[in-house]
């Protein structure tokens, strides 16, 4: 170890060779330990991203990342723990949904949850957004709601992966983001110390996600599943499309109220129930619940139409010291005081929604942060009033953006483009990876 060099990792990650497993143990123990400079990570991280890792390096660096600090231990609770991660996008609630649904049809769902950063949102976020809600629980409060009401959701409190940590928060400023072997080992180093057994991948593709191409969705779907699997996790991802916001709410009030709907058994057709139902039933098979993906999908219905899942939602809200009766009543959960309709200015059928652009207007109404200390409104956020697909009239409102007063309408993005043709409907399933 002691003879070992940055440089010559940096040089030999350079010039296209594989890194050693014992060469990525000393860079991240460094990087952990605040031994190797900055400037030498931010040149290995680049070098990465331009000759990539093959599978062995990337398992090796997950590893390394996931040891790098405390790892949960859920081996207190019997049976299997699933967990799901998105790769986040615009909208994205389904955890608020499945959560319940799997842990009302008897699965243990063992969730740590990031908040939102620029343009996407966070899950934590959502969860604080009820009133009294503890967002940030112990490990001992995160084993007794997996005990109690099979559920439990926390931004991660242990000191989990502390290496990934100070490597994302170079990657973020050297334009090193976008590299599939870096986003595995962060996204699979935080899965494996968050202990669940089995995990459902939400790969999401388009204008609002990492990866825009389906082939660049695919490349990362498979080097996580593989990184997942040599690891004895049981994994299988779904590519969906993230090329418009995923249902009508944008921002963290609104985002509780959208879930709510939808396990009462609102909105049963749209992208945002199948999706949400459709991860349930792959956490359920994963998980042993269900024989196969029919008969965990009627689990999934039988929970949403006889109330379970909205009860357990209601009781996981109430055990962290959430007011319950805010899912009854919106009008107890935080409330933007202004109004703002923006309307067709022609008609036509809506081609593509640009959803990065309303989600960094969602951040500047102040639903979201632009840099990690920010403080959120929980209350402001965009109700979309229009898909892909629709046909729209001149003078129509095609958002509505809840504000408050104080703060300055921003500038309105070019956020949909129109067209005379209707375009051709695409599954918001583009594929799946196990
Ligand atoms: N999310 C993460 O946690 N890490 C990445 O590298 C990308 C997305």
């Amino acid at each position: 170890m002691e003879s070992m060099r940055m440089y010559d990792l940096i040089f030999a990650k350079k010039s296209g060779r594989a890194l050693k497993p014992e060469q990525i143990a000393f860079w991240v123990k460094g990087v952990t330990d605040g031994i190797v400079p900055d400037e030498q990570s931010s040149a290995l991280l680049m070098a990465i991203c331009w000759r990539s890792m093959n599978t062995e390096e990337t398992l090796a660096l997950t590893l390394n990342m996931r040891d790098s600090g405390h790892r949960a231990d859920l081996s207190s609770v019997p049976g299997i723990k699933v967990d799901k991660h998105s790769t986040g996008g615009v909208g994205d609630k389904t955890t608020l949904i499945l959560g319940p649904i799997v842990a009302a049809c008897g699965l243990k769902c063992a969730m740590f949850s990031g908040r939102g950063l620029g343009h996407t949102g966070g899950t934590v976020d959502k969860f604080a957004a009820i009133p009294g809600m503890k967002v940030e629980l112990t490990e001992a409060e995160f084993i007794a709601s997996l005990a109690r009401v099979n559920f439990a959701n926390s931004a991660p409190t242990g000191d989990f992966c502390p290496a990934d940590r100070k490597l994302y928060a170079l990657r973020d400023v050297t334009a090193t983001v976008e590299s599939i072997p870096l986003i595995t080992a962060s996204i699979m180093s935080k899965k494996l110390a968050g202990g669940a057994d089995a995990l459902v991948l939400d790969v999401k593709c388009g204008s609002g996600a990492f990866m825009s191409t389906l082939d660049d969705a695919r490349t990362l779907a498979q080097s996580m599943v593989a990184v997942g699997k040599a690891h004895g996790m049981k994994i299988k991802a779904l590519i969906t499309r993230m090329d418009e916001p995923l249902g009508w709410a944008i921002g963290n009030a609104l985002e509780v109220m959208e879930s709510v709907e939808i396990l009462r058994g609102q909105h049963k057709d749209s992208v945002l129930a199948l999706e949400s139902f459709r991860l349930s039933a792959e956490m359920l098979v994963l998980g042993g619940l269900a024989a196969d993906l029919d008969s965990a999908l009627l689990k999934v219905h039988g929970v949403v139409a006889d109330g379970s899942a909205f009860d357990l939602l209601k009781r996981f809200v109430a055990m962290h010291g959430g007011d319950p009766t805010a899912l009854d009543d919106f009008s107890r959960l935080p409330q933007a005081r202004e109004q703002v309709e923006i309307k067709a200015d022609r008609a036509g059928y809506v081609q593509s929604i640009d959803s990065r652009s309303l989600g960094i207007l969602a951040m500047e109404l102040g639903a979201g942060r632009k840099s990690k200390d920010d403080v959120l409104d929980f209350g402001v956020g965009i109700r979309v009033h229009v898909h892909v697909g629709d046909s729209i009239t001149q003078g129509q409102t095609l958002l509505t953006l809840l504000k408050q007063p104080e703060r300055p309408l921003p500038t309105i993005p070019d956020w949909v483009t129109l067209g005379s043709e209707k375009p051709s409907p695409v599954d918001w399933l583009l594929e799946t990876v196990e």
